[in-house]
């Protein structure tokens, strides 16, 4: 049987490297950390991208369980930017390239009785030798250990993965997994019992077939059998089944690992993508995965949240993980919400040498093998980001995909014209919706496939970015700017709606993100984001959000303070209202100026934001504020009211999850926005905020924060203590009357966790 443990906790650490230390780590000038770790936290902006490049060390301590002694002991590192060197009680044992990638070490050989020393040295330095380096890249990588470490112990043939593969015909599915074996003993003849089980647990189908593992690395394939009536996996009911294989030696398990799949078919053709042989038009949003302060070190709770938000908030039903391998537990959730997923290798418009090449054909492997059963997955994105053509070493990328898996399309981002197409699927970043020059929209939005790919025929074909850089747009931005941005993702997603020559598109993007120089604001903050580095939103995150059906949210998002002062000509227009209600009624100066509808020029969208550009009054008339209106089915569904005499009155504080962990580190966000006496945000209120924690909890980052547009985040992590107890968090606006917030979390062990 296999044993898993957690090995987040108490790791030593120290941001600097000494070869002497190796064999005999002193630990004096270590710090105590958890895991996920980041070699320096950062400022929320204005620091130096510098700061986390340096050689670190990490130092753990490691007594292998009684009971335990006999088996293989496999250490995993699910994430650890850039590149690591592992020693165990001074001997070299292995290294890695790439801070995306899932990374073991058979450490059986090198560990003793007793106390053992493991030692990392950690590199997160830029090498040009690994992707995504070599050219400035617009986006920060951080450093660190930054993703769970795991230690398994297995028999000496272990299940590296379980590629779960199957073949569907309707609702029966031909299943025949793979099992990756990895066996440090002798070949010997075995089986393999695969059960498996639907969402309530109960057993679907039982099997038992021949799986002989050869002495090394084997990959044996099941017997296939036939499973029957099966629920399928889609964006709407995202069923998922738990699978459970048992590798068994003379009919004891030898190893054992679990998965879980969902059953669903997915095809790219040139006029469109189908699920489950529906058609369906992608609307997606790019997805760093970065934050504030800790960069990517926050746990997977918080990780996964991301996908809360893009499907739960935003509405899209596609994110593209750019431009790197995402954590396992950010396409767990998308799993389980519905959110399919665009996967990509790491790279960003540069090609390195041979062993830069090796490297990202290894991301290649990786990437499929370990994300190979998670059904939100619909295509394999192996190209480096943006970058030129190379047929030689992308060919070999495309037939090393194809080789691992048969059932997913691959592509590869371009910005270039006329690439030659080796994968599936042609993507483009396509940026013809605005001009430069004259700061206006152009009037073609989106540029025909055929006159980007060159082909005299139609391809698959998906756009893969949009808007970006093109208008990066602040949360203190004003009203006209945020409008813009929000009109540039309103006009784009209405040419996707509208053309039938791609399967959907995919903007730049999510949230926005910490950058080189060269690349953010001055401040090292991309802007590009619908919504901030908080996962607040920007004006443009309500184009998406407002695109459900209104049977199922009923959504009112005016894009407007509905203050005089700040536009032109001290009107409150022109300001755009997204909703899916049937349309609104504006009321100002004390009276109705009329009933405003879903706009033309967006009609191709399900809910096209509504416009309101007419306002009979003169600058001077006396302003009584005003109250936008919702209609939905011939009544009135919901109102929003504006003061003329809007000031400070509260701190609307939101705590994501109320149940935190505290067996390891876990965290949730903390979002403050202040408000006026109405409910209405006050983006220009510059007011400093005290967040405090009981002794249990820790705030990530500074403890005092000024807002940023009247708003700001934080996330709160837990102290691994192990037992239950409840936990406060006070949040206070300083130098206000405003009352102390006190919000409490629940603080409990997971039993599913069991630590070293
Ligand atoms: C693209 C690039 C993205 C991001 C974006 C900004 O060219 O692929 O990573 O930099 O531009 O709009």
């Amino acid at each position: 049987m296999r044993e898993k443990f957690c090995l987040n906790l108490d790791w030593y650490f120290k941001p600097s490297f000494d070869v002497s230390e190796i064999a005999a780590p002193c630990l004096d000038g270590y710090r105590r950390v958890q895991i996920p770790h980041t070699v320096k936290e950062l400022s929320y902006n204005c620091f130096s991208h510098e700061e986390t490049a340096m050689q670190s060390s990490y130092v753990r301590k490691l007594t292998v369980p009684a009971g335990l002694q006999g088996k293989r002991a496999i250490l995993e590192f699910m994430g650890v930017m850039a590149r690591y060197e592992l020693y165990v009680n001074g001997q070299f044992v292995t290294e890695h390239r790439g801070g995306y990638s899932r990374s073991r070490a058979d450490i059986t050989q090198y560990l003793q009785p007793g106390e053992n020393i493991l030692f990392l040295m950690v590199d997160s330095t830029e090498d040009n030798e690994i992707p995504p380096f070599g050219k400035t890249i617009d986006y920060l990588c951080f450093g660190g250990i930054y993703r769970d470490v795991n230690l398994l112990f297995t028999g000496q043939a272990c299940i590296e993965d379980v590629m779960f593969r199957y073949q569907l015909d309707g609702s029966n599915a031909e299943i025949y997994p793979e099992i990756r074996l990895n066996n440090a003993g002798e070949a010997f003849t075995g089986e393999a019992a695969v059960t498996i089980r639907d969402a309530g647990g109960g057993t679907v189908a039982s099997y038992t077939a021949k799986a002989d593992a050869a002495a090394g690395f084997s990959n044996p394939v099941l017997e296939k059998t036939v499973v029957e009536n099966l629920t399928l996996w889609d964006t709407e009911n995202p069923y998922l089944y738990s699978v459970q294989v048992d590798l068994l030696r003379g009919g004891a398990v030898e190893d054992s690992i679990e998965l879980r799949t969902g059953f669903r078919t997915v095809l790219c053709k040139p006029e469109g993508f189908y699920l489950n042989g529906q058609k369906l038009k992608l609307v997606g949003l790019d997805r760093h995965q970065s934050y504030p302060y800790v960069g990517y070190a926050l746990p997977e709770r918080s990780q996964a949240f991301d996908a809360d938000v893009l499907k739960n908030y935003l509405h899209v039903n596609t994110v593209r993980t750019s431009h790197y391998l995402q954590s396992e537990g950010f396409l767990a959730r998308c799993d389980e919400l519905g959110l399919l997923v665009f996967s990509e290798i790491p790279g960003w418009g540069y090609i390195g040498n041979e062993k830069f090449k090796e490297i990202s054909h290894q991301d290649i492997r990786d990437m499929i093998v370990t994300q190979y059963n998670h059904p939100s997955i619909f295509i394999w994105s192996i190209r480096i980001n943006e970058s030129a053509d190379d047929d030689e070493f992308y060919t070999k990328s495309n037939e090393i995909a194809h080789s691992l898996d048969s059932s997913r399309p691959t592509t590869g981002v371009r910005c270039i014209k006329n690439s030659h197409l080796i994968e599936d699927v042609y993507a483009f970043n396509d940026f013809t919706h605005w001009t430069r020059e004259v700061k206006h929209y152009r009037e073609l939005v989106l540029t025909n496939q055929q006159a980007v790919t060159g082909l005299d025929h139609k391809v698959p074909y998906i756009v893969t970015e949009y808007c970006g850089h093109i208008y990066p747009v602040k949360p203190f931005d004003g009203e006209e700017r945020q409008l813009r941005q929000a009109q540039v993702h309103a006009r784009v997603q209405n040419a996707n709606q509208a053309r039938s020559d791609a399967m959907g598109a995919i903007g730049w993007c999510a949230f926005d993100y910490q950058t080189h120089g060269d690349y953010g604001a001055g401040d090292k903050i991309c802007y590009h984001g619908v919504m901030d580095l908080f996962r607040m939103p920007k004006y443009a995150a309500y184009v998406y959000r407002s695109q459900i059906d209104p049977e199922k949210e009923l959504v009112f998002e005016p894009c407007t303070l509905l203050a005089r002062g700040e536009n032109d000509d001290n009107k409150p227009i022109p300001f755009m209202v997204c909703t899916n209600c049937d349309y609104i009624e504006v009321e100002v100066y004390g009276k109705s100026i009329g009933r405003f509808f879903p706009s033309l020029v967006y009609s191709s969208m399900a809910h096209p934001p509504i416009m309101v550009d007419t306002d009979p009054g003169h600058w001077s008339d006396i302003w009584k504020g005003g109250t936008i209106i919702g209609f939905y089915q011939g009544r009135e569904a919901v109102r929003r009211t504006y003061s003329c005499d809007a000031h400070l009155d509260d701190l609307a504080v939101t705590i994501d999850h109320r149940e935190l962990c505290n067996t390891v580190v876990d965290a949730t966000r903390l979002t403050a926005r202040f408000v006026d006496q109405l409910g209405n945000p006050l983006p220009y209120y510059n007011g400093i905020l005290s967040i405090e924690t009981s002794s249990n909890l820790e705030v990530i980052g500074p403890n005092t924060v000024a807002v940023v547009g009247g708003r700001i985040g934080c996330w709160i992590k837990t102290k691994p203590v192990c037992r239950a107890e409840t936990g406060t968090v006070t949040v206070r606006a300083l130098n206000t009357d405003i009352p102390e917030k006190v919000l409490t979390i629940q603080l409990r062990p997971d039993e599913n966790i069991r630590c070293l």
